[in-house]
């Protein structure tokens, strides 16, 4: 139905957006009367962003102005000032995960200033930096979004910092604080160290005191986990990764696997735990993980298994609120270094995703509107 909330499903929150396609114009287009608005002078309701009309590589991704409408009921429009990129922004460009329309504006994560607010939202208001993760259309200089998915952002976080650690750092919050609680005599194996949720995870384990396994894929990124403070590192690339772990824990495994890796570390990953150790499959970067005969996970030493995400996590408000406190507080008292290593033009996302796929970044990447 047009103008209302399209769908919500276990892999993000949709809202309602017109996208029709109006390249060309100049954007001058004002907004039509909108009693809700808060703001006195009237706005544009267009602005750029970035599309996919069908699946595909990065040149999928299409740069161009879009109608962005006024907040209903419960929604706020927010200008953005910097945008997260994240790895399930692959998967969406890609179909690996199937969006429910196209076109589609792709992209899960952002932080900006609220411009105008819908009836009923009364916690927020113009002029607020706020930030969100896990609600799809974040490739846009502004967006509608609905208000009950925004946090406040302390005003000692920037809006890049904030936009590169909502959803990589409260993936990491609830990875290690929930789905397995790490504790001081926990030792967890963790893939892809050195990445954007890798490094807030080195250094969230240390934090705690865990005992950080990490495989990197250079010597490189080796070096970057272990300043972040990961207690041993194994370059996968090079080293036989179950071997490492075996002879690291003196032959005893890991209490908890955390694989984002998929189909590559499947199912060597399993033979790095303890019996009734815990595998924690949450993501596909080489490509997902088989069907598989669970007879697998007695054979191993009757472990368990689960596939997280951070929809799930944080689709309550209260757990949202939780997740993102406890965040802004490690990040505040410098517990966590949210790891920007590089920026990008919005226009140019495209070189973003390239490098991002090739395994060529390091830590969390952030573009610019
Ligand atoms: N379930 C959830 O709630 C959730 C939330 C956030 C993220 N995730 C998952 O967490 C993972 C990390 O996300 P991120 O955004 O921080 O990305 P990232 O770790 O910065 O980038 C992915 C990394 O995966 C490694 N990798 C190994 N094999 C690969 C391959 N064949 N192709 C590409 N990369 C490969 C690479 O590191 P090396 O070179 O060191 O191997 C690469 O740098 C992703 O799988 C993502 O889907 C899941």
């Amino acid at each position: 139905m047009p103008g209302s909330i399209v769908a919500e499903n276990h892999h993000y929150f949709l809202v309602r957006t017109r996208h029709q396609p109006v390249e060309g114009q100049d954007g001058s287009v004002k907004a039509k009367d909108v009693g809700l608005r808060q703001q006195q002078n009237t706005e544009t309701t267009m602005a750029h962003a970035v599309r996919i009309h069908d699946y595909g590589g990065p040149e999928a991704l299409s740069w161009g102005r879009v109608e962005i409408g006024d907040p209903a009921p419960g929604e706020a429009r927010i200008r953005q000032t910097a945008i997260g990129l994240n790895y399930i922004d692959i998967y969406h460009r890609t179909g690996l995960y199937k969006l429910p329309s196209l076109p589609a504006i792709i992209g899960m994560e952002g932080a900006g200033v609220v411009e105008a607010v819908g009836a009923g939202v009364c916690d927020l208001k113009i002029g607020d930096h706020v930030a969100y993760a896990g609600v799809l259309g974040g490739y846009a200089v502004e967006r509608l979004i609905p208000a009950d998915k925004l946090v406040r952002v302390p005003n000692t976080i920037d809006d890049v910092t904030a936009a590169a650690m909502m959803l990589q750092g409260m993936t990491v919050r609830y990875l290690l604080r929930e789905t397995y609680r790490c504790a001081a005599e926990t030792i967890l194996l963790f893939h892809a160290a050195a990445g954007g949720v890798g490094l807030i995870a080195c250094q969230w384990a240390k934090s705690i005191g865990a005992n950080m396994i990490g495989t990197v894929g250079s010597d490189e990124k080796a070096q970057l986990a272990k300043e972040n403070g990961c207690r041993h590192v194994i370059n996968y690339r090079k080293e036989d990764f179950v071997a490492r772990v075996r002879e690291i824990t003196d032959g005893k495994g890991c209490d908890v696997v955390y694989d984002s890796i998929g189909k590559d570390t499947f199912p060597a990953s399993l033979d790095c735990l303890k019996p009734k150790g815990m595998w924690v499959s949450f993501g596909n970067a080489s490509g997902p993980v088989p069907p598989f005969d669970l007879g697998i996970l007695s054979l191993k030493g009757s472990l368990y298994a689960t596939r997280p995400s951070l929809m799930t996590y944080t689709e309550r408000r209260a757990d949202l609120l939780a997740n993102a406190g406890e965040l802004f507080d490690m990040v505040t008292k410098g517990a966590i270094k949210v790891p920007v290593s590089r920026t990008y033009p919005l226009k140019e996302v495209g070189q973003a995703h390239r490098a991002l796929e090739a395994r060529k970044t390091t830590g969390s990447i952030v573009l610019l509107p």
